[in-house]
């Protein structure tokens, strides 16, 4: 399909919308992507044709509710190209599936054990495993960052060990766009014999994965950031990991046999799905993967670093302004300060203008430690954006430095 930006944003109805009387430009794409009205559409549909529950009935709503659901996970699985249909587990997101995984490892980690957490986490990766570290006496290292934002791999030669039994890192950074060296690092730690966690909840939107290439043990996404709704996500693991974790939540579904001595979970994928499921956002789920696959993850990720290029050119020109984690190999993410002034007022002033970003510490705050910054104004960029809006960005920053310095 080719790349018609006015023909792809009359699908989102949000763009109509005027904000403090302007139009609304929204540059907070990493936060949550706006929704287009085909996944709205889906939502309502569920709701109003074939509401139930589903893998219970006999009914026929049931039975279509269980095969939309189960379509959903099918069309996941072939996006990320997983092996097997059981090891996409539907989660509330990103967040959910790293707590389970941080859960299953408790019974896996020992005392004296060690883990690998990368410098430039959220904090969603970073509070599970130093809670399953404390229940077990386990050692958390972390890979360090250099001045540009990039892990320092040469660190992590030197961390990664025999000891180690998981690292866990994000695929690109959600505070500065940075996309990590997952490949080498992969790798190094299977040679190591430690398993690895990637949380792609920053890169799905921007470029295509293929799990089974990259050989990874755990990955994760939320839908709300690929055009889906909120409180739906997955969590990939391979077949033997998820059959050797222990489910985080117990309840109906996820079992085979219950007796008041003993229960036996249920095989995957149910195992880790306890309870009724998000399963209107599952649907919508798969009619969000199945939209951006219209547009084409190829489009998608050259317009986006055409708009990257053309921002971060325009923005480097505003006198005082920094760029946290300029390098070559990032998606479209822009962090920056205006020297002397706090990011909240740059983003509140940024508002008037209709203009939406992300400001503070992006729930990552060991990175603006590092930099000794309290916070970032930080431009997320998607297929959506236009070049129109980077100038518009830019002439606002203008006016808020004036008015602001
Ligand atoms: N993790 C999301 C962000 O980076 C909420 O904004």
């Amino acid at each position: 399909m080719s790349f018609d930006i006015n023909k792809i944003r009359s699908d989102f109805p949000i763009l109509k919308k005027k904000i403090n009387g302007k139009q609304l430009i929204y540059f907070d794409n990493a936060a949550t992507s706006q929704t287009p009205s085909c996944v709205i559409d889906s939502i309502s549909d569920y709701y109003k044709n074939y509401n139930s529950n589903i893998h219970r009935g006999v009914h026929s709503l049931s039975e279509q509710a269980t095969e939309s659901y189960e379509d959903s996970r099918e069309k996941i699985r072939a996006h990320f190209n997983a092996k097997y249909k059981e090891e996409i587990i539907f989660t509330s997101g990103t967040t959910h599936s790293i707590n389970i995984v941080s859960n299953g490892f408790v019974k896996l980690i020992g005392k004296g054990d060690e883990v690998i957490v990368s410098g430039l986490e959220h904090h969603s990766n970073i509070v599970p495993w130093q809670m399953m570290c404390e229940k077990n006496n386990a050692k958390l290292n972390v890979i360090p960052i250099n001045d540009d934002g990039e892990l320092d791999l040469d660190e992590l030669k030197k961390i990664v060990s025999k000891k180690t039994k998981i690292v866990f890192l994000n695929h690109v950074s959600n505070a500065l766009g940075i996309i990590n060296p997952i490949e080498e690092i992969i790798k190094l730690s299977h040679e190591n014999g430690a398993y690895v966690l990637i949380d792609g909840a920053q890169s799905a939107a921007h470029f295509k994965i293929d799990l089974q290439h990259l050989d990874v043990d755990f990955f994760t996404a939320s839908a709300h950031k690929l055009c889906g709704p909120t409180g739906i996500g997955f969590l990939y693991g391979k077949k033997e990991l998820l059959n050797k974790i222990d489910p985080l939540m117990g309840g109906g579904e996820m079992i085979s046999d219950v007796t008041f001595e003993k229960t036996s979970y249920a095989d995957l994928p149910q195992k880790f799905e306890a309870g009724t499921p998000n399963i209107s956002g599952v649907i919508a789920f798969g009619v969000a993967i199945d939209y951006l696959n219209k547009i084409g993850f190829n489009n998608i990720e050259k317009y986006e670093l055409e708009l990257l290029d053309y921002a971060t050119t325009k923005l480097k020109k505003i006198d005082g302004l920094k760029i946290y984690g300029d390098v070559k190999n990032k998606t479209s993410v822009i962090s920056f300060n205006i020297i002397g002034i706090h990011s909240y007022d740059i983003g509140s002033i940024l508002d008037k203008y209709g203009v939406a970003v992300r400001t503070g510490q992006h729930c990552a705050q060991p990175i603006m430690d590092y930099f000794n910054i309290p916070g970032t104004v930080r431009v997320s960029l998607s297929f959506l954006n236009t070049f129109d809006e980077i100038d518009i960005l830019c002439e606002a920053l203008l006016k808020a430095k004036s008015m602001l310095s």
